[in-house]
């Protein structure tokens, strides 16, 4: 066929086979519709600019409709909720909780005892008198999660409490240095008693270098255990998985392959496991490549995967939308999300939407669910049972027929032409099945030939307006 302009009733190849009918064409998808159906938590934060009202509209549209999952960057810190001694403020939290509700979001409360962000009245009228701050942490937690009990669905009960240096507790900090390391326990035993429906975490940094005892995952294991054996009522260790790429970065730590190795470890225990604060950003003033990139975006989508195969994980949360409005500045690097300072998609945004769409549950794999009923999401199993057959006989049959069903945007292939029906200048994009783009045509209104595309398995993206259309394919 050539690649002329012709629309009409070009008639599914058979050279073609259509995989995943119930995959294919599935318009206007979202990073948030695949996670739940995934039955997991895709999220970024609202940072301090949305707070402050200086963000462009599209940044709260695009947060919304993309993400499940809500955590405020600062607003929720000891030192914005209360600043001074006895003092509460609660408005932007109640602003972003009013927002994640009225969006059908779950959220995240960050963070209640942390060494950082701490007023200053804490250490200037207490430091090293344990009794006192004993009364003034717990006093916090119960007026900071009384005041959003049943709406908060986790804690960040304690934040960063391990030494990055070498496995021991971190000294620099009011509440050890004053109290010791049972402020730990202490914290998560006063949430509990006064929002026991909330799921507590521990969260920290650096905790994807591997789990042998000197690393400081090996450390946080061997707490979460005593933990667990004592009944402190801890269900969930966050990883912020603050990484860089390793390519251009040789302060090289982590891997996706020793964070699994934690999570994996944390479901003997019944923990799970949360990316919470996720960017993968490149050494700051370097050229940032195309090739760079989609590297990016392969590693975002391997961090991923752990969140999509690991029973006892569910959230994966990237700390920022675009990279305009991103913290890594003050860790000397750059371009670490997946937005780019204009709010467009970038390589890792493509990279983990097709990893979602491709992505097919292990048979019998249910999300573990060790702790209260989640307020914003209805519960289903990571099982599709609503999968149709996908034997090629009968899913091509469906697939043209729900291609003639659908009255706008549609596609149709023949060899190595696609088609696009109902289209104003649609953007194709082809995927291979690890997200990397391999062919891409814009200002398409008829066909365009997938010239250079190998046999093999991919994923066409067609997108017109506000429409998505996204099906899997075999080249033949
Ligand atoms: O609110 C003040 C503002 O009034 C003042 O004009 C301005 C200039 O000094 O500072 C503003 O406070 C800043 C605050 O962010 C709110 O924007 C602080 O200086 C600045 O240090 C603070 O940085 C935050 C950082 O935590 C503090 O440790 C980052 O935005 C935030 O992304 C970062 O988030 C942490 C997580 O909470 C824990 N894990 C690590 C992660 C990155 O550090």
């Amino acid at each position: 066929m050539s690649t002329k302009q012709t629309l009409a009733g070009v008639v599914l190849g058979t050279s073609l086979l259509c995989l995943g009918a119930a995959n294919a064409l599935a318009a206007d998808e979202t990073l948030r519709s695949l996670a739940e159906k995934n039955n997991i938590y895709i999220g970024a934060i609202l940072n301090s600019q949305w707070f402050s009202g200086g963000l462009p509209g599209n940044y709260e549209q695009i947060h919304k409709t993309q993400f499940n999952i809500v955590v405020a960057e600062n607003e929720m810190k000891f030192d914005a909720t209360e600043p001074n001694e006895g003092q509460f403020n609660y408005g932007n939290g109640d602003r972003m909780v009013k927002y994640a509700k009225a969006n059908g979001m779950r959220v995240r409360g960050h963070a209640l005892a942390w060494h950082s962000q701490v007023p200053g009245w804490v250490s200037q009228k207490y430091s090293g008198k344990k009794n006192e701050l004993l009364r003034v942490l717990k006093n916090h937690i119960e007026k900071v999660v009384g005041h959003w009990k049943g709406q908060i669905d986790e804690w960040d009960v304690v934040n960063e409490a391990i030494s990055n240096n070498e496995p021991m507790w971190r000294s620099q900090s009011v509440w050890y240095q004053g109290i010791g390391p049972e402020f730990i326990d202490s914290a998560f035993v006063w949430t509990h008693a006064v929002d026991p429906d909330a799921e507590l975490c521990y969260n920290d940094y650096n905790l994807e270098q591997g789990i042998n005892p000197k690393a400081k995952a090996g450390f946080l294991l061997e707490q979460v255990k005593r933990w667990v054996a004592n009944g402190i009522p801890i269900t969930c260790v966050g990883s912020q998985t603050h990484v860089e790429d390793t390519t251009t970065d040789k302060h090289f730590i982590g891997s996706p392959d020793s964070l699994r190795s934690l999570a994996k470890e944390l479901a003997k225990l019944n923990i799970k496991l949360k990316i919470t604060e996720l960017d993968i950003g490149f050494k700051s003033g370097i050229n940032v490549s195309k090739s760079d990139l989609e590297r990016q975006g392969k590693t975002f989508r391997e961090y991923l995967d752990i969140i999509l195969e690991e029973p006892n994980a569910d959230t994966y949360l990237i700390w920022g939308v675009s990279d305009k409005w991103s913290w890594l500045g003050g860790l000397n690097r750059q371009k670490g999300l997946i937005y780019d300072d204009n709010l467009k998609p970038k390589p890792a945004f493509d990279s983990i939407m097709v990893r979602l769409q491709n992505f097919e549950p292990p048979q019998d794999t249910t999300k573990q669910d060790t702790t209260a009923t989640d307020t914003t999401k209805t519960d289903t199993t990571k099982t599709d049972t609503t999968k149709t057959d996908t034997t090629a006989q009968d899913t091509s049959k469906q697939a043209i027929a729900h291609l003639g069903s659908l009255e706008a945007l549609s596609m149709h292939f023949a060899g190595r032409t696609l088609s696009v029906t109902g289209a104003v200048a649609a953007k194709v994009e082809v995927f291979d099945m690890q997200g990397r783009p391999v062919f891409s045509a814009k200002g398409v209104n008829g066909s365009v030939e997938l010239k250079g595309v190998s046999e093999g398995l991919y994923i066409v993206r067609v997108r017109s307006g506000s429409t998505n259309l996204t099906q899997k394919i075999a080249i033949k």
